[in-house]
Parts: C-alpha cells; structure tokens; sequence
C-alpha cells in the first residue's frame, strides 16, 4: 500500500486510473471501516481509503482535539488486509490551505434536521469536505457506512443535485456481538458505559416492535422509547421514526400502510455521544 500525504502524489499515483473505489474515513479504523475496503474491492480497483479528520465538520464544543488519531495503527491494519492500494492521508494545511469559504450548504429539510439540529454546521462540513476528496480522488465509486445515515443521505443527495459521475454504495452498520454498532467514539466509553451501550439499539429495536405490533401514532412511540433510555441514565437528543425516502415524519396511514421506515437514535452515555440507526422490517 502507497501511503500519499499531498493531493499532488495522490492524483501521480492514479494518473489514468477510470475504476477507482474510494473509502472516505476520519481514521482510528476498525471492523466497520475495514468492512467498506471489501466492499469497495468488490466494485472498483484500484482502492483508495482516505484518513482526514475534517475540523470543519466539528462543533465548538465537540471532540475535534481529542478526536483519536492513530495513523501508525490504521495503516497496519490496512496492510493486513491487502483491499487498500493508496491511502491518502492529507495533513489540515493540504486540505485547506486557506480558509475554506467556500463551502457546500445543504437544503434544510435535510441537512438541519436530526444531526443537522444537534451538531449545527455538521453537514456543510461533511459536504464540502467529502466534495474536495471527490475531486482530488476522482472515484468511479465511493462507500460510506449506514451507521451514518442521514449522511449517507445528504452525500447521495449532493452528488444527485451536482451530477457528480460518482456511484454511492452503502454497506450495512457492523456490530459488536451484544448489538452496539462499531464506531471510532466507542473508545471514549468507560467500562461501565460499553456495557450499557448496547441499549441505544435495543430501543431501536424496541421501537421496531412497536410498529409491528400496530401502533401507529409516531408520537408516542417516540417518547416511550427516549424514556427507555432517560430513565436508565441516558440523555436523549433524539429517538426519531422517519420515512427512509427522505427523512420526513410518517403520518399514522404511512405506518398502517407499512411505507419504509427508519428510526434513528442519538444520545449521550456520560461524556460520550453516540448515533445508531434501523431500518425497519415490518413485514414477512
Ligand atoms: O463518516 C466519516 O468518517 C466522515 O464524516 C467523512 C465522510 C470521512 C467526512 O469527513
């Protein structure tokens, strides 16, 4: 695996290339990451996984200085796994060598909603870096994980509206085996807390039962399940069932009539602020 720092020795490296598979990942991989090599593998070649964590994407108050950096480690673990061909790992002045004032705004029915109210800035962040490492990686695909769903959501869109020729694959949330979803924050949870961790998907699956079991009025079924959770300690930004289409509350008739749906979750367990997501399977 080449290991490129500048976006110079990056577009040198895939001079020519018209099948790259990129990885877009702010580092400190694991599993869930390493699953969306594979994947990316199975769709283009060569691989190209990029580690920047993107300060534009971080709140004032939010972890950006303690946000775990592990370059020595991550590359390790990708050499391990032989999917990565280049891995571009920019520092912030070859990023943004000035400010970046021109930045990408996404709509605010889908951007400022759910994350998008609780991190403000988080998606103008996320798009316009995601948009700069499109342009300096020129990926035919590129993977992003479910776990971050409304990203997921915002990058297809972005690349729809901008007719970027790049194809979105989404690679489904991996899991530790008692359900909690793999994440780079999972390291800031103390013992105590990674074993009540697994309860943000549990009331997400709580949540899912509900629906199959004929509820339908979204309101309460939200509440019953961010109580679930308040109760046992938790603070709550939010348990919200939405239409998977674009993220829009159901209606009691879109429940009955069983339109897709997902619930997202978001809460902090101490200092540790974790997101999770479900698509519910109501039928069959
Ligand atoms: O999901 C992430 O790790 C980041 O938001 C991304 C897509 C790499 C942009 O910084």
């Amino acid at each position: 695996m080449k290991v490129v720092h500048t976006i110079e020795d990056l577009r040198d490296q895939l001079r020519g290339q018209l099948n790259v598979a990129f990885v877009p990942t702010m580092g400190n991989l694991h599993q869930g990451h390493l699953s969306l090599m594979k994947l990316a593998r199975q769709h283009g070649d060569p691989v190209v996984a990029s580690i920047f964590v993107n300060r534009l994407q971080f709140g004032p108050n939010e972890d950006f200085d303690k946000y775990p950096r592990t370059l020595a480690s991550d590359i390790e673990k990708l050499e391990r796994e032989r999917d990565v061909y280049v891995l571009f790992a920019p520092n912030e002045k070859e990023m943004y060598p000035e400010p970046q004032s021109f930045q990408i705004q996404p709509p605010s029915d889908l951007g400022g909603i759910l994350e998008g109210e609780f991190r403000p800035g988080f998606f103008t962040g996320v798009s316009t870096v995601v948009l700069k490492l499109f342009s300096c990686v020129s990926p035919r695909v590129a993977v992003f994980g479910k776990k971050d769903y409304q990203q997921l959501m915002v990058v297809r869109n972005m690349v729809r509206q901008f007719q970027l020729p790049v194809q979105i694959l989404a690679h489904e949330t991996v899991r530790d085996t008692d359900g909690l979803a793999l994440s780079s924050r999972n390291v800031y949870l103390q013992p105590a807390e990674r074993a009540e961790a697994p309860q943000l998907y549990a009331t997400l699956q709580a949540v899912q039962d509900a629906v199959r079991s004929g509820n339908t009025q979204v309101a309460d079924i939200e509440g019953t399940a961010a109580r679930r959770l308040t109760d046992r300690g938790w603070a709550v930004d939010y348990i919200a069932l939405r239409r998977q289409r674009d993220l829009s509350i159901p209606d009691a008739a879109a429940l009955a009539a069983g339109e897709p749906l997902v619930v997202l979750g978001a809460a902090k367990l101490g200092a540790t602020r974790l997101i999770d997501n479900l698509e519910l399977q109501i039928k069959g």
